[in-house]
């Protein structure tokens, strides 16, 4: 049995055609939405990752700030640098790329976005919405894996759903959406014991651990539905996720390739997130 493949790359064009629909309305009624992106450091990842975010924004019609920081910056300057941004009414979305220097605190500077500009999903507030299944921005990771999902037509609902990795940009967001599908969600992490038996029960793997192909076919359930989220480089030098795809895509019913899988979708959920910020803030200052 081979995988169906989905393909975050066609699913991504899709959702981002509708989009650039509804940004040209917008444009029309009230002005673009802009997306503000701050990135602090040399990171190479982080650079791309930026570069990707600034040009998928162009592609859709959405205005992008680009405001680049020296790695030495304080604290203090990049607080007041967002809060420059929170203050500016032509700024509707605020992302500040992760990981920061080591003498930023993550969590401050995540604190300091507006909630109302939090298009990452990140701040104390958002997490809570979602946790508590009230509206607010999603992390745009976990909202594009749930986008595939959805693409499959698979009804959630009592599935086991088994996510490897804990962290807070993905594995516990993951695991609270896919909990208001009705999913029974376990989080696996490096302490958990006997994984490859829980893999091996799972309708659905979401793999967001940071290791090349990690994920073996003898963890996977014959026809489970494998969500891959790692972007490694393998032993070749080439982009690889978490999961094994050669062996996996003989084991599951679907699956996600690397690079073309989560990774455009996590960008368009960043646009998704910033189209729906202006137009709330269209609804507010003139009530459509
Ligand atoms: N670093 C890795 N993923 C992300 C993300 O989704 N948002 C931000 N701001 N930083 C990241």
């Amino acid at each position: 049995m081979t995988a169906k493949i989905i393909s975050g790359k066609e699913l991504s064009q899709a959702i981002k055609a509708d989009i650039n629909k509804k940004v040209n309305l917008l444009a029309k009624k009230f002005r673009a939405p802009c997306l503000a992106v701050i990135l602090v450091g040399e990171d190479l990842a982080s650079q791309v990752y930026v570069r990707n975010k600034v040009k998928a924004c162009e592609g859709c019609g959405i205005t992008s700030i680009l405001e680049k920081l020296p790695e030495e910056t304080p604290e203090e300057i990049l607080l007041e640098k967002i809060e420059q941004f929170n203050n500016d009414d032509s700024i509707d979305g605020i992302l500040v790329q992760l990981p920061l220097p080591k003498h930023i605190s993550e969590s401050k500077v995540i604190e300091q976005i507006s909630v109302k500009k939090d298009v990452d999903g990140f701040s104390l507030e958002n997490v809570g919405a979602l946790c508590t299944g009230m509206p607010g921005f999603k992390a745009c990771t976990p909202y594009g894996v749930m986008k595939m999902l959805e693409s499959t037509a698979i009804n959630l609902t009592g599935k086991h759903a088994l996510i490897i990795g804990r962290s807070n940009i993905v594995g516990k967001p993951m695991a609270l959406m896919l909990l208001e599908k009705n999913a029974t969600v376990t989080i696996a992490h490096s302490k958990t014991v006997n994984l490859a038996e829980l893999g091996r029960d799972a309708d659905i793997l979401v793999a967001a651990v940071g290791k090349a192909n990690f994920v073996k076919k003898d963890m996977v359930k014959p026809g489970a539905i494998v969500i891959d989220v790692g972007i490694n480089r393998g032993t070749d030098g080439k982009l690889c996720g978490d999961v094994d795809f050669e062996e996996v895509k003989e084991v599951a019913g679907y699956i996600t390739p690397v690079p073309g899988g989560v990774g455009p979708m996590t960008i368009t959920m960043l646009l998704q997130n910033t189209l729906e910020a202006a137009e709330l803030k269209s609804i507010k200052e003139q009530g459509n």
